[in-house]
């Protein structure tokens, strides 16, 4: 539908700019704590809590403070957290078994959650990087990243976490196949109502970079993830790949970096009228964050700008670093 627009001046859309409750009672979007996931990474040892440089003002805890971390999301709105292990470099291993121990830091930490903050929901990462000791998110056989055995592994990760607690499942791997092997394991082992938030269209991107540091993957990766991650050119692609997902038993559906691939949002929300997240990933937010620390961008400004877009996009909610500080400017 067209909108009609009289002649000017008839029409002078500026009437609708004048005051702060003009512009209020015509704001078509709007962003809340309540549209935040917060990623947030764990680590051994007690009351740590250890700055990660590339990602100013996010650190790594320990377990024993993530409850307390919970507790304060709770209380500023955030509705969930997603949890990402720093991996002890002696606990990462060819067979990657350490991801599907029952007592490995993302298990251990989601307990620490349910039982700090039992009503906040609690997100996992399914994927080997963290626990791979060539930082690949599947197997490598010969150089290749293999599909089918990965998926096994995948499978075995997500009952583990089912089993710790968690409300939402994330696959980040970007395997063929993995959301209807997850679902149909997780309905045999008596967890239906885990929820499957498919990274669907995950793209091969140099914006993990900050991440991998934040996990310890970054020295450990030989080569990069282009067989398995989508090519940035790619949009159509990006709707085969949700339409497969979600045909296999994904709740949800996220797109991955999330500012550079606006685009895809807004498709991927217009096409399957399915509950849409963006990833702003950890390059954007080092990107934001160093501008702002040298002064060359409002920092609060952008952060809220920046998560706004996520939403007029279409998107119905955002996973970013930013959750605590953005709830916070929002008076939560
Ligand atoms: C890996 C994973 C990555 C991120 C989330 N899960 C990195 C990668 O694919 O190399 C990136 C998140 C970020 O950059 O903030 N399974």
């Amino acid at each position: 539908m067209k909108p009609t627009v009289a002649a000017f001046p008839a029409t002078r859309l500026r009437r609708l700019r004048r005051t702060p409750s003009i512009r209020a009672m015509v704001q078509e979007t709007a962003l809340t704590p309540a549209d935040f996931i917060w990623p947030v990474f764990v680590r051994d040892g007690e009351g740590i809590e250890e700055p990660i440089p590339s990602m100013p003002g996010v650190v790594r805890r320990s377990v024993d403070l993530i409850g307390q971390a919970a507790r304060d999301a709770q209380a500023l709105g955030i509705p969930a957290i997603c949890l990402f292990p720093y991996t002890d470099p002696s606990k990462k291993t060819e067979d990657c078994a350490e991801a599907w121990n029952p007592d490995n830091l993302s298990n251990r930490a989601t307990r620490a959650i349910k039982a700090a903050a039992p009503d906040i929901a609690v997100m996992t990462d399914v994927a080997l990087d963290p626990y791979n000791i060539n930082g690949h998110d599947g197997f490598v056989e010969d150089g290749v990243i293999v599909n089918d055995r990965t998926v096994e592994a995948l499978v075995k990760q997500a009952l583990s976490q089912a089993e710790a607690g968690v409300d939402i499942i994330g696959p980040s791997d970007m395997m063929d196949g993995r959301i209807g092997a997850l679902r149909s394991a997780l309905e045999s082992a008596g967890h239906s109502d885990v929820l499957l938030l498919s990274y669907a269209a995950k793209y091969a991107s140099g914006f993990y970079g900050p991440f991998r540091d934040a996990v310890g993957a970054s020295g450990a990766l030989k080569g990069d993830k282009s067989t398995y991650q989508m090519n940035p050119a790619n949009t159509d692609e990006a709707l085969r790949l949700i339409e497969r997902d979600l045909q296999e038993g994904a709740d949800m559906i996220m797109v991955k970096p999330g500012m550079p691939y606006l685009d895809i949002c807004r498709r991927a929300k217009e096409t399957f009228a399915a509950p849409t997240f963006a990833y702003q990933v950890s390059g954007e937010y080092a990107m934001l964050q160093a501008a702002s620390q040298n002064g060359w961008l409002d920092g609060d400004k952008v952060i809220l700008e920046s998560l706004m877009a996520f939403k007029r996009a279409g998107c119905d909610g955002i996973l970013t670093y930013f959750a605590p500080a953005a709830a916070k400017l929002m008076g939560g």
